[in-house]
């Protein structure tokens, strides 16, 4: 019988992840949500639906978000990967991250770190002029216990427009 895994599906791959290049030798077929969590142990990263729903599993890709969960591990071989765990920089969170706790912007905390990645590039991209825009492009994002006025609280303080 033939192995439907054959050793040429193996790739070897070089992870720019938070700083650091990570070799990986991984099946062709890894999404990058699977490599960050099993061969890299960065969980911070979440699995919700595992088809590009749910945004849990979001990080950035030079700069930009990326479903991990949609994406394989071997396109992006030589990309800027940051997720969660790389935001904290000099032992001290990220300005979106105090916001989050100040704003109770999270109840279970399951969709956090999606909520937090995208709402970083959704700053560097300027995508925080009002509330429905920040609404409109935080909506790839879902949080099943509902803490979207505090989610958009915490990215409006940090675009510079108070709490209004
Ligand atoms: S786990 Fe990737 S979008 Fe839901
Ligand atoms: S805080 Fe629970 S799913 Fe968002």
């Amino acid at each position: 019988m033939q192995n439907t895994v054959s050793a040429e599906a193996y790739v070897d791959v070089r992870l720019h992840v938070n700083g650091t290049v990570q070799a990986l030798h991984v099946d062709s077929r890894v999404t990058l949500l699977d490599a960050l969590r099993d061969e890299l142990a960065l969980t911070g990263t979440k699995k919700g639906c595992d088809q590009g729903a749910c945004g849990a599993c979001t990080v950035l890709a030079d700069g930009k978000r990326v479903l991990s969960c949609l994406t394989l591990a071997a396109q992006c071989e030589g990309r800027e990967v940051t997720t969660i765990e790389g935001l904290a920089a000099d032992g001290r969170l990220h300005p979106v991250q105090e916001a989050f706790i100040r704003h109770d912007g999270f109840q279970c905390g399951y969709c956090t770190p999606g909520q937090i990645m995208s709402a970083v590039a959704l700053l560097q991209e300027g995508r925080a002029g009002s509330d429905e825009e920040i609404r409109e492009f935080m909506s790839g994002n879902l949080c099943r216990c509902g803490a979207y006025p505090n989610i958009v609280a915490a990215i409006r303080e940090v675009a510079g427009r108070g709490s209004e």
